[in-house]
């Protein structure tokens, strides 16, 4: 068997790219996975090229690695940045024996075979590829709902490393479901960059699907139990959406709806489509019809133009939703994006640096707040793995990580556990 090396540095459809690759190694080309790269006969790294940063060490990696991989071992750059990089990447580093694009996974078992190639098509219709049939995770299935991106949010490189957005047709993703189901997966993680505009369009034209269908059909594959999404869009959260989010009792209380800023003048200037207001008032609907609903989100602080005022207002949104996910980032200027015109706007990177730890610093506050009123809580769990002191690890159904003493046999089970000592980020408590 060859051995494969593989590196991923982006978001779960970059994991989920990984497994696919992974899968698709294992089966046609006799591959199994390896952790020491000085062994593989092929490294590849899943690139991710959402902020600038991670993407400039890029080139310093694999230098790292051509020095010390085996004689004859190919290294291959797939993801996002090969994607926008493309040629520039074998231009820049001779060791690279192929860069294969986001949108151009399934092409992997040929391109391996090529020497210095370049498979970057982000109009590829990958929409019906097969699905990567082993994952790392049995209990846990992740699934591509569409690929690509039809939005164009100024600050965001995604739509063109990705393409536009083509939904996965509905009998496969169901297939699918039922499939990891019968592997013994109760939990499934759907995907795509806005899930609940799932059905716009699909590559044979047709029309007519929606994300609360979608939502409400897995939902009645017996022996799926939980089902979990990211990310929807504020936009396109309608009320229909929200009802079924609420009521179907196999979709987890968690919901994470990347807000960006509270400004309206900085969601304008992002091009996001909707207010703070509107933003708000979606919180509220889910919040009044859903109990015990835990939400989380994303916000870029430093925006182009962004003065105190509209930071403030990122404040007070984070104040009233009380998130209990915050990933949060200092913008990022990105080739091929709109905002890359704002130059002369640009905020100093010292002063977006103390904003983003306000922000986080809140943040923290709010996370101790929130998980000092757990104890005593009843959550249902689902417990992925035991460590060796026999403490069981797992989610509820509102996304919070939960330990509890018990038996291995219970990995892959659901058990009710009540809250006894809690932490910022973790939870302890006792199977009842
Ligand atoms: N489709 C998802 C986001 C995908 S990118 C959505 O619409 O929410 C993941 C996150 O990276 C974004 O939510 C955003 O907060 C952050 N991000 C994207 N581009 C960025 C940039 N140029 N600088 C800083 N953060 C960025
Ligand atoms: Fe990027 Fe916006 Fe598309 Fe999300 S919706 S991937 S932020 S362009
Ligand atoms: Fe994901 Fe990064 Fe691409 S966030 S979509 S891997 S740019």
């Amino acid at each position: 068997m060859k051995k494969l090396y593989i590196e991923t540095l982006g978001c779960a459809m970059n994991l989920l790219d990984s497994e696919h690759m992974i899968a698709e190694l294992r089966e046609k080309e006799n591959f199994s996975l390896t952790d020491d790269v000085k062994e593989a006969d092929l490294i590849l790294i899943n690139t991710c090229s959402v902020r600038e940063k991670p993407e400039r060490k890029l080139f310093s990696e694999i230098g790292q690695f051509s020095k010390i991989k085996k004689e004859g071992a190919k290294i291959g750059v797939c993801g996002c940045s090969a994607s926008h990089m493309g040629e520039e990447i074998l231009k820049r580093a001779k060791s690279v024996s192929f860069v294969l694009g986001a949108r151009n996974t399934s092409k992997i078992t040929k391109i391996i075979h090529q020497d210095r190639a370049v498979e970057i098509d982000t109009s590829f219709d990958d929409s019906t590829y097969m699905f990567a049939r082993d994952s790392q995770n049995n209990l846990k299935k992740m699934i591509n709902i569409s690929i690509g991106c039809d939005k164009s949010c100024t600050y965001c490189i995604v739509p063109y490393t990705r393409g536009e957005e083509i939904s996965i047709p509905k009998n496969l993703i169901l297939d699918e479901a039922k499939r990891a189901r019968d592997l013994g997966a109760k939990e499934i993680l759907l995907l795509g960059q806005n899930v609940n505009n799932y059905g716009r369009r699909f590559s044979d034209g047709s029309r007519g699907e929606n994300f609360t269908a979608l939502l409400r059909d897995i939902s009645e594959i017996d022996g799926v139990e939980r089902i979990r999404f990211v990310s929807p869009h504020p936009l396109h959260m309608d009320d229909e959406f929200i009802d079924e989010f609420a009521k179907n009792k196999k979709v987890c209380k968690f919901i994470h709806i990347p807000l960006q800023s509270g400004s309206n003048k900085i969601l304008g200037m992002m091009k996001r489509g909707y207010s703070k207001e509107w933003f708000l008032d979606r919180v509220e609907r889910i919040r009044e019809r859903a109990e015990d609903v835990a939400f989380g989100t994303d916000i870029i602080v430093g925006f182009p133009g962004e003065s105190e005022e509209d930071f403030e207002e990122s404040m007070d949104v984070l104040e009233r939703v009380r998130f209990e996910q915050l990933f949060s980032f200092v913008y990022s200027p990105r080739p091929h994006t709109g905002a890359i015109n704002l130059k002369d706007i640009e905020i100093d990177s010292q002063i977006a640096k103390a904003r983003l730890e306000r922000l986080q610093n809140r943040h923290k506050e709010i996370l101790d707040e929130i998980s000092l009123k757990e104890l005593g809580k009843i959550h249902e769990v689902y417990f992925e793995s035991i460590d060796e002191e026999g403490y069981l690890e797992g989610r509820s159904d509102t996304n919070k990580n939960i330990k509890a003493k018990g038996s291995r046999d219970l990995v892959g089970e659901i058990e009710s556990v009540k809250i006894v000592k809690t932490s910022r980020v973790k939870l302890f408590g006792e199977i009842v």
